[in-house]
């Protein structure tokens, strides 16, 4: 799905984000993402600007586009804190292994919280549920439905999806299509179907042109 790189709008935002906490921590955090693993930072980009597609559409409002931006933006910050021969493995995770990145939303949210701002205390939230799943079997809380924070139902749609298509060094990318007929057979289990639904419509308007 193409659509473009960061907007003026998300700069905007994100130097509302700089008014709130007083310095860029946006951009430091950024570094620093990208400075341990340059994929999951390219990979947090392009959720972001996929998940704020979707906000649109679900016509969030301001407050809730802030949140959403920043929370999808920095949805894998926790990964800083998993050890490089288990976050850069290729290839598939022994269930040990699979066990340790799991706890990268608690470390995410841990960072987030840290700074006692009341804007990344909801950030820290919606990040800790960025891998529940519809039907209550995803981590950490094992939350259902409604029980999760629509931002982490939109991040986990649409970070599954971006996961798929991207191609890396162990095996090629998923098409669009391929990918999301996947989203589509996980709407009702592990995908909200209203969000799931919204991102069907999207790629078919992105289709069309
Ligand atoms: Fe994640």
């Amino acid at each position: 799905m193409d659509l473009d790189t960061p907007t003026q709008k998300i700069k905007q935002r994100r130097s509302m984000f700089e008014q709130h906490i007083g310095f860029k921590l946006d951009a430091i955090m950024q570094q620093i993402l990208n400075a341990r693993d340059s994929y999951t930072s390219k990979h947090c980009e392009r959720v972001l600007s996929l998940a704020e597609a979707i906000g649109h559409k679900l016509q969030l409002n301001e407050h809730e586009m802030v949140v959403l931006t920043l929370s999808a933006g920095f949805h894998d910050i926790g990964k800083i804190g998993i050890p490089d021969h288990i976050l850069l493995k290729p290839g598939k995770l022994e269930p040990q292994e699979y066990e340790i990145i799991k706890t990268h939303p608690q470390i995410g949210a841990n960072i987030l919280r840290s700074l006692g701002n009341p804007l990344l205390d909801e950030v820290a939230e919606c990040i800790l549920h960025h891998h529940e799943y519809w039907d209550g079997s995803g981590y950490p809380g094992g939350l259902s439905r409604e029980q999760i924070p629509l931002i982490s139902q939109i991040i986990s749609v649409v970070d599954a999806y971006d996961a798929m298509t991207t191609t890396r060094t162990y095996r090629a990318g998923a098409t669009q299509e391929e990918a999301l007929k996947v989203i589509q057979k996980g709407s009702g289990k592990h995908f909200c179907p209203n969000i799931v639904d919204v991102l069907t419509k999207l790629s078919h308007e992105i289709a069309a042109g």
